[in-house]
């Protein structure tokens, strides 16, 4: 039976309308055999938003996301040490997208110095240093306050242990650096550790973040699902994205208890926008766990085949994983492919 999906668009800016247009055509294209259309309410954020309508999140966008509970997002800019708050974090906090899922997975074809990685990555994504509470105190002295909760660091530690016992999967690490912050990172590992007591068939051990950092690199493979609080779960997450050819390729999804906001793991990459160079994989891997979540697995799986076929083949990749094809090149492959 034909199907049409009311999709809110965030085009984003920097690489993002370049990656988002590629993506729209991919699901657009598999869409056709599925019986799977797609209505696109199309909206900016930040500075290009602020320049049309004199609000960095219009509040149609709110009102469209509040509607239709599905957004695609491109990146957005972010001014740094200065200037309006980051898109991103307001509208996970809006929308109180509690749960940041970040699957890291080898695409086939693609060489790596680290093969066969398949790890995912819970990031609590609404408090910690994100919470945006920060003061001067003097002009010589800068303060920024760090909020863990029971309630946020318990519904994290639920979702990966939910998702452990869903997949299969075997293990959670909770990573932490509460040997320094005793209260806050403690009262993280409290709650972890209190969920991993529901869940007796999911091995649980703790990492403090900076051994991490190192265990990841000497050996990912002992990684199964890595449970973590906002800052320590953004610096991983690039991290990760390296085992497997980079930030390219890593999707994301701000999960939360009544919409979800599907994204990338990368930024808008202003060293290469608006140059046909972007990878659109990372957006378009995001669009299948969104194809995922509104139940098409069927154009989902589709589009995977042929993006496996595409990187398979290894003919019309971006440069970004060793090819020299671009954005819109690559993303008419993954469509001749399918
Ligand atoms: P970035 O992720 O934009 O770029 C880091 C490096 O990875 C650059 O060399 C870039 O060219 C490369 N890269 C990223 N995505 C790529 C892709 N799809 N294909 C090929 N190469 C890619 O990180 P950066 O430069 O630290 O941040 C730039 C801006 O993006 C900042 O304003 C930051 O705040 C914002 N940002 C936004 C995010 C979002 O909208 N969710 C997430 C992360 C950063």
């Amino acid at each position: 039976m034909p199907h049409t999906h009311n999709i809110t668009l965030i085009p984003g800016d920097g690489i993002g309308p370049e990656v988002t247009s590629a993506t729209v055509a991919i699901l657009e294209a598999a869409g056709k055999s599925t019986g799977v259309t797609f209505d696109w309410h199309t909206y900016d954020a930040g500075a290009d938003a602020f320049a049309k309508t004199g609000e960095y999140i219009p509040k149609a966008l709110y009102d469209s996301i509040e509607q239709n509970r599905v957004a695609l997002k491109g990146p957005v800019t972010t001014p740094i040490g200065g200037g309006f708050s980051s898109i991103n974090v307001t509208l996970r906090k809006k929308f109180d997208l509690y749960a940041n899922f970040r699957p890291i997975k080898n695409l086939p074809g693609l060489k790596t110095n680290y093969p066969n990685i398949d790890l995912v990555i819970f990031r609590e994504n609404t408090e910690d240093l994100y919470s945006g509470l920060e003061v001067m105190i003097n002009p010589d002295i800068a303060q920024s306050f760090k909020i863990i909760t029971t309630k946020g660091s318990t519904r994290i530690a639920k979702s990966a242990f939910d998702y452990a016992l869903k997949h299969g999967r075997k293990k959670v690490h909770a990573i932490h650096k509460a040997n320094i912050m005793k209260l806050s990172d403690g009262l993280f590992l409290r709650c972890c550790k209190s969920v991993a007591s529901q869940f007796p068939d999911v091995t649980y051990a703790e990492h403090i973040v900076d051994n991490t950092c190192m265990q990841l690199v000497l050996n990912p493979y002992q990684y199964d699902i890595i449970l973590t609080e906002n800052l320590y779960g953004d610096i991983l997450s690039d991290l990760c994205s390296a085992f497997v050819g980079g930030l390219g390729l890593v999707p994301g999804a701000n999960l939360g208890a009544h919409c979800a906001i599907f994204e990338a793991v990368h930024g808008s990459a202003p060293d290469i926008a608006g140059q046909d160079k972007a990878n659109p994989t990372a957006l378009l891997q995001s669009a299948l766990l969104m194809l995922d979540h509104i139940d098409e697995a069927q154009t989902a799986t589709n589009i995977r085949t042929a993006l496996d076929r595409v990187y398979t083949e290894g003919k019309t990749l971006t440069r970004d994983v060793g090819g020299t094809a671009g954005t819109r090149a690559f993303s008419e492959a993954v469509i001749a492919a399918l």
